[in-house]
């Protein structure tokens, strides 16, 4: 299953599907890659699934959700990035960043102005690498139980060159991806 990254990125995909087999064939025997089960919360899952496979076997995917948020007083939807994971193999070589980039597009191409995701705090400096940027505001959002301030960071990118996120209390109106 090698490649050479000086030929450029392997192709991503387009997967019809992203259940539990396809996590599994990424995430091989780590149990818990996210490292977010210990925080009981609960997730959407994504719609759209960007995937990279080497000799047949899936190695890489990014979710794409649009999310509803409400900041400040504005109300917008943003293109929601979840489950990304590379498989431990392959890390640092660029596929987080290619898959990545494949979910940012297809919300750019719906109109969206902005990304948004949750991540661990060790996991911010992956993202800043991919421009996006972190806010320092708590963000609230829907659990079963009502909405709670999410114990997550919060990351924005911009998707057109003007786009500045609105100041002001944010809200996830949805369940997080
Ligand atoms: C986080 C994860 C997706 C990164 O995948 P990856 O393929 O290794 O990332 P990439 O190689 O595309 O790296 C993207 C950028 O982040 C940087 N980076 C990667 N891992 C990093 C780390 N642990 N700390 C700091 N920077 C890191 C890379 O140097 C790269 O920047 P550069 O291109 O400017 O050099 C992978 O480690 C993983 O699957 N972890 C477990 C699941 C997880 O935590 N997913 C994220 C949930 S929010």
């Amino acid at each position: 299953m090698d490649w050479n990254p000086m030929n450029g990125p392997p192709a991503v995909t387009r997967l019809a599907r992203y259940t539990a087999s396809e996590f599994d064939e990424i995430r091989g025997d780590v149990l818990d890659p996210f490292e977010v089960k210990g925080s009981g919360l609960v997730w959407r899952p994504t719609e759209e699934h960007f995937g990279i496979r080497l000799d047949g076997r899936l190695v890489a995917h990014a979710g794409y959700v649009p999310v509803p948020l409400s900041v400040g007083g504005a109300r917008f939807r943003a293109t929601g990035v979840g489950s990304v994971i590379v498989a431990p193999g392959q890390r640092g070589r660029g596929l987080a960043r290619t898959v990545v980039a494949s979910a940012v597009e297809h919300g750019r191409g719906r109109g969206l102005e902005f990304g948004f995701l949750f991540c661990r705090p060790d996991r911010v400096p992956v993202y800043e690498r991919l421009g996006w940027r972190l806010l320092k505001d708590n963000v609230r959002v829907d659990q079963p139980d009502g909405p709670i301030v999410m114990p997550l960071r919060s990351m924005w990118l911009p998707l057109r060159e003007e786009a500045v996120w609105p100041s002001g209390p944010m809200r996830l109106l949805s369940l997080p991806m």
